[in-house]
């Protein structure tokens, strides 16, 4: 094992307890290896779901999505479209090129219940969480424009390909320059034929004005003004991180509540990561954690925001996000106002998900 690769030993048997026939994300190996990698999509035909689904005003055919991550590009796109998701989110790009970080970019981690404490164990088996670290890395503009063309192309009616897109602050930026710089991202992928664009605003593991600005309600206010002004007609989703804090889920909601047509929520949660030997992962920082250990944080989060859009009389829909994994998940954000969910960790350890979802219903 190389000393990068996750910590542990028994990479194989990853996903080993769900639906493996198909082919999925290798953690072992870093994120160009993944992206050099995507599988083919297969000619599948997802049983039909019943019901009037849509996103942000557009028609889909199910409320059932893949969040930003998973889809590394246009193939890894199109792959889980034809595995029964229908809203499809464009890992997180930028208007410059960025490295991702190196291994472990999918960390496995221990999670007793309850809440995501400050710190978790590594763990050699994934058991359903892990730590996220990938410094939301991307393709130059052009190349993500071009892919994201290509790609909406080839998606059907019904499918909706929204574009995550992130500022890359310098040191000095203002708040304006870094609202100028989303709203770029933002009317490139507009102009490349994106269904829709979700503006992250939530980064777990980067420190800088970019991903905290869901912490900052007035900053947020003035991104998603900016965001809107740049694609007037488009469907605009912001993706938030943890809050638990009702007078500032309050304070976020008035303020970007007029610009935008959903909030996509959670992100990861962040916490640091520990070996057994005591030393901590990732010099120390925090990284997201994703799938079940977030579960109940992402629901409780869902109902605080379903409760203050009624109670304010708010007009601004919810998608979940955030360790769901099955039918159950799908309706338990259903009840909590959200029109739709993404899923990402439950999507990578098993793409049969979607199939198996739409089979038995929600
Ligand atoms: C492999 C991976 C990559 C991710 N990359 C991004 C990203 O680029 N932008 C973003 O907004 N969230 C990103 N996330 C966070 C997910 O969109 C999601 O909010 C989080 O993983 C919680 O969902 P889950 O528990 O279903 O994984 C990523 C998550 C994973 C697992």
């Amino acid at each position: 094992m190389s000393v990068c690769s996750p910590v542990g030993e028994d990479w194989a048997t990853v996903g080993d307890d769900v639906d493996s026939g198909f082919a999925k994300y290798d953690i072992t190996k870093d994120y160009a290896w993944n992206f050099n990698h995507a599988p083919e999509p297969g000619q599948l035909n997802p049983a039909p779901v019943a019901g009037e689904w849509a996103y942000c005003g557009e028609t889909v055919e199910s409320p059932l999505g893949i969040a930003a991550g998973p889809l590394l590009n246009g193939q890894w796109l199109l792959y889980y479209a034809a595995l029964g998701f229908d809203i499809l989110t464009y890992k997180t790009v930028r208007s410059r090129e960025r490295a991702s970080y190196g291994l472990p970019n999918l960390q496995p981690v221990t999670w007793g219940g309850g809440a995501v404490p400050e710190e978790l164990d590594v763990t050699a088996q994934m058991s359903g969480s892990w730590a996220v670290s990938f410094g939301m890395p991307s393709k130059p503009p052009r190349f993500w424009q071009d892919d994201v063309t290509a790609t909406r192309s080839r998606l059907n009616k019904g499918k909706f390909l929204s574009v995550s897109v992130v500022a890359t602050p310098e040191d000095d930026w203002s708040i304006d320059e870094v609202a100028t710089d989303f709203a770029q991202c933002a009317r490139w992928a507009a102009g490349c034929g994106a269904d829709g664009v979700e503006a992250n605003f939530s980064c777990p593991n980067v420190s800088s004005v970019d991903g905290q600005l869901f912490l900052n309600p007035t900053d947020a206010g003035i991104v998603a003004l900016k965001l809107r002004e740049a694609i007037p007609d488009m469907p605009l989703l912001l993706k938030v991180g943890h809050i638990d804090n009702r007078e500032t889920a309050h304070e976020f909601l008035e303020k970007v509540a007029p610009s935008a047509d959903a909030l996509v929520m959670v992100n990861g949660v962040s916490a640091r990561v520990r070996r057994p030997s005591g030393e901590l992962l990732f010099e120390g920082r925090c990284r997201g954690i994703a799938g079940d250990a977030i579960r109940e944080t992402a629901l409780e989060q869902l109902a605080l925001f379903d409760g203050l859009i009624r109670q304010f009389g708010l007009d601004v829909s919810l998608v979940g996000v955030g360790g769901l994994g099955q039918a159950a998940d799908v309706r338990a954000c259903l009840d909590r106002g959200c029109e739709a969910v993404q899923f990402a960790t439950a999507a990578m350890l098993n793409p049969g998900l979607g199939l198996a979802i739409r089979r038995d219903g929600f």
